[in-house]
C-alpha cells in the first residue's frame, strides 16, 4: 500500500485584506519549504487572491478559493467564475461549506452545479459535508453525509481530482471536535459511498474539519481514512498552522518508514 499523504488546507473565511494576506503569507512561505508527503494550501478571500498568488507562485504552498459560481460568465452580479479563479493561479476551491449552505441558502442542486463546474474547468473542488448536532443526536449523520455526497457528485462527469472535507457542523468554530473514532467511522463510510458512486475512492483525500488545532490533529490524522484537515480559526495563526503541518510531516515520515519495511 502506498504511504499516506496529507493535505492541510487553511480556510481563512472572511478574514484579512490583500495587504494583511501578503504579510501573513510572506511569513508563512518563508517558514515552509515543503515536506515529503504533505501539501499545504491556503484559501484566502477573493479580494486577496491576487496578492496571495504573487507570493505563493513557484513555492510549495498551494492556493485555493472559498467559493465559485457555476456559470462561465454572465449577468450574475457579485459572483466569481472558475475561469476567473484559474486566471489567478487558483488550484483548489471549497464547495458547499456549511456556512454557505446555512447562511447563503446553498442547497444540494446548487452545490452540485458548483462542484461540476469546478471539475469541468480544472479546479480541484474540496466538497464539504457534515451533519448538524440534532442530526447526530438522532443518529442520522451517515445518511445525511451520503445524501450530500451523492447529490454533489450527480452532475459531474467522472470526477477524479477532488477532495471531501467531513466537517460536523457542531464542531466548526466551537472548540469541540468529534472523537478520532467517530471521525474514522465517518471517513470509512464516506469512502464506501464514493465507491458506490463509481469513484476511485482510495485516491480521494478525505479531510476532517472542525476546530482542528495542533493539540488535537495528530490523533485525528493518525486514523487510516483521515488524509488531512480543513482548518479554519487555527489557520489564521501561522505558528499554529505550521505546527499542524509539522505534525502531519512527522506522521508522513513515519508512514513512509513503515512502507519501506513492508515492501
Ligand atoms: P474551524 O473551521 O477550524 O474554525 O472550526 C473549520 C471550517 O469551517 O472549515
Amino acid at each position: 500500500m502506498a504511504a499516506k499523504k496529507y493535505l492541510i488546507v487553511g480556510n481563512w473565511k472572511m478574514h484579512r485584506t490583500a495587504r494583511e494576506t501578503a504579510e501573513a503569507l510572506s511569513h508563512l512561505a518563508q517558514r515552509w519549504s515543503g515536506a515529503r508527503g504533505v501539501t499545504l494550501a491556503i484559501c484566502p478571500p477573493f479580494t486577496a487572491l491576487t496578492a496571495a498568488a504573487k507570493i505563493l507562485s513557484n513555492g510549495p504552498i498551494r492556493l485555493g478559493a472559498q467559493n465559485l459560481h457555476w456559470e462561465e460568465e454572465g449577468a450574475f452580479t457579485g459572483e466569481i467564475s472558475s475561469a476567473m479563479l484559474r486566471d489567478l493561479s487558483v488550484e483548489y476551491v471549497i464547495v458547499g461549506h456549511s456556512e454557505r449552505r446555512a447562511l447563503f441558502h446553498e442547497d444540494g442542486p446548487t452545490v452540485a452545479k458548483k462542484f461540476a463546474a469546478a471539475v469541468t474547468h480544472g479546479l480541484k473542488p474540496i466538497l464539504c459535508v457534515g451533519e448538524t448536532e440534532a442530526e447526530r443526536e438522532s443518529d442520522e449523520q451517515k445518511e445525511i453525509v451520503k445524501r450530500q455526497i451523492r447529490e454533489a457528485l450527480r452532475a459531474a462527469e467522472a470526477p477524479e481530482n477532488f477532495t471531501i472535507a467531513y466537517e460536523p457542523i457542531w464542531a466548526i468554530g466551537t472548540g469541540r471536535t468529534a472523537t478520532a473514532e467517530d471521525v474514522q467511522l465517518m471517513h470509512g463510510h464516506i469512502r464506501n459511498v464514493l465507491r458506490e458512486c463509481g469513484v476511485a475512492a482510495d485516491r480521494i483525500p478525505i479531510l476532517y474539519g472542525g476546530s482542528v488545532k495542533a493539540a488535537n490533529c495528530t490523533q485525528l490524522l493518525n486514523r487510516p481514512d483521515v488524509d488531512g484537515a480543513l482548518v479554519g480559526g487555527a489557520s489564521l495563526r501561522n505558528d499554529e498552522f505550521l505546527a499542524i503541518a509539522g505534525l502531519a510531516a512527522e506522521l508522513a515520515k513515519r508512514e513512509e518508514g513503515v512502507e519501506q519495511i513492508e515492501s
